[in-house]
């Protein structure tokens, strides 16, 4: 049976439209536009959310248009429409879940309100062996690092967070802070290639429990950062000119072993056998290979999400739509807002006919 999805992505600084299908059992992805605004944010350091959302307003028409085209797929053909409606800036997800929403109530079609977390974990799906559950996923973004029990389809435990930045977004700062431009992401690991990983010591992070010991499978990348800030000063003090290549490899090397040895222990006791990774940080060659050889080395079974569907993308939201459709027949209500925050083992509430938001 064909099901085919239009789904929407706005809750960042990514405009995304996809046409997404599900052909007996496969996921695939007809069409996947992306129009980036991170140049027009790089210029402020960071991004800005109100030219967020008057840019994906901009895009949106475009992108829906363009998407069409190269699909073929026209929306009264489609079985439903998605858009991702938490968590993200308000005013960004504003413009994607009200676009989608208008079309689903002019082509009388069910809407899908879509959990963004859901829709990085969903990009799984667009792999080309996609894993079965259960499973367990490193999700390692702008705004989040956790590391999610996937017990059953829709079944989610979270395991492991990080108590202050998410891994992207220490890259990012990181990357301020050794004057590359933002994101920070792509521009470590383009100056990493050239650096020594092994040139500066650095702090692995451990969180501390009230009571002693450690959280296990908890990630802090505070004390890191503050490191980073303290070898870069020393630098500026001395003659020698900051060895910004180094710097930037042993960092990225260092937050890959951390993501890498916390995920694997974490696997190994809770007797998982399979291992999943996604979001914008999943793309880091860096991390990519050492997930890959650990896990191997320890028999598990690891699934990489494609790196073109690692950062934010539509074809993840409609892959996770495509899954609501089939195993819970959900639609969300036309009254579904938005909403700023939201915890994945809420997503449930978004199919609910009385919103939440
Ligand atoms: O998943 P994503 O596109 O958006 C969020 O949901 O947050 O992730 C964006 C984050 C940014 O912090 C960016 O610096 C990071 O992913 N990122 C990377 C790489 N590409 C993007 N981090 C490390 N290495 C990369 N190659
Ligand atoms: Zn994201």
């Amino acid at each position: 049976m064909l099901t085919t999805v239009l789904a929407l992505e706005t809750s960042c600084d990514e405009s995304a439209v996809a046409l997404v299908r599900r052909n007996n059992g496969k996921t695939q992805v007809l069409s996947s536009k992306i129009a980036s605004q991170v140049e027009e944010h790089a210029r402020w350091g960071g991004v800005v959310p109100e030219i967020a959302s008057r840019r994906h307003l901009e895009a949106l028409p475009f992108l829906i248009e363009q998407a069409i085209a190269e699909s073929k797929v026209f929306i009264p053909n489609v079985d439903a429409i998605a858009a991702t409606v938490a968590p993200g800036l308000v005013g960004a997800l504003m413009v994607g879940s009200v676009t989608a929403r208008t079309l689903a109530a002019f082509y009388s079609l069910p809407f899908l309100g879509i959990h963004h977390l859901e829709g990085h974990l969903a990009s799984i799906l667009l792999s080309k062996k996609p894993p079965e559950p259960p499973y367990l996923v490193l999700l390692v973004s702008g705004g989040h690092t956790e590391l999610i029990e996937v017990i059953d389809h829709q079944k989610y435990q979270r395991v492991g967070r990080s108590h202050d930045d998410a891994a992207g977004e220490a890259f990012d700062k990181v990357a301020r802070l050794l004057g590359l431009p933002y994101p920070g992401g792509p521009s470590i690991e383009a100056v990493a290639k050239h650096g020594n990983p092994n040139r500066f010591q650095l702090p692995k992070g451990r969180v501390s429990k009230p009571g002693g010991g450690f959280y296990m499978y908890d990630f802090s990348f505070s004390g890191l950062k503050t490191a980073m800030l303290r070898r870069v000063e020393s630098f500026d003090a001395s003659v020698e000119a900051i060895p910004v290549a180094d710097l930037a490899a042993s960092f990225q090397n260092i937050v890959a072993e951390v993501l890498v040895e916390r995920t694997l222990l974490c696997a190994s006791n809770r007797n998982l056998k399979k291992v999943v990774m996604v979001g914008g940080v999943a793309s880091n060659s860096r991390l990519r290979e050492l997930m890959e050889a650990s896990c191997h080395k320890n028999s598990i079974e690891v699934h990489l999400s494609p790196k073109a569907f690692c950062t934010d993308n539509a074809a993840m939201v409609g892959a996770a739509a495509l899954n609501r459709l089939k195993f819970s027949n959900s639609s969300s209500s036309l009254e579904l807002g938005v909403s700023a925050r939201l915890s994945l083992h809420q997503a449930e509430a978004l199919y609910s006919q009385n919103p939440l938001f």
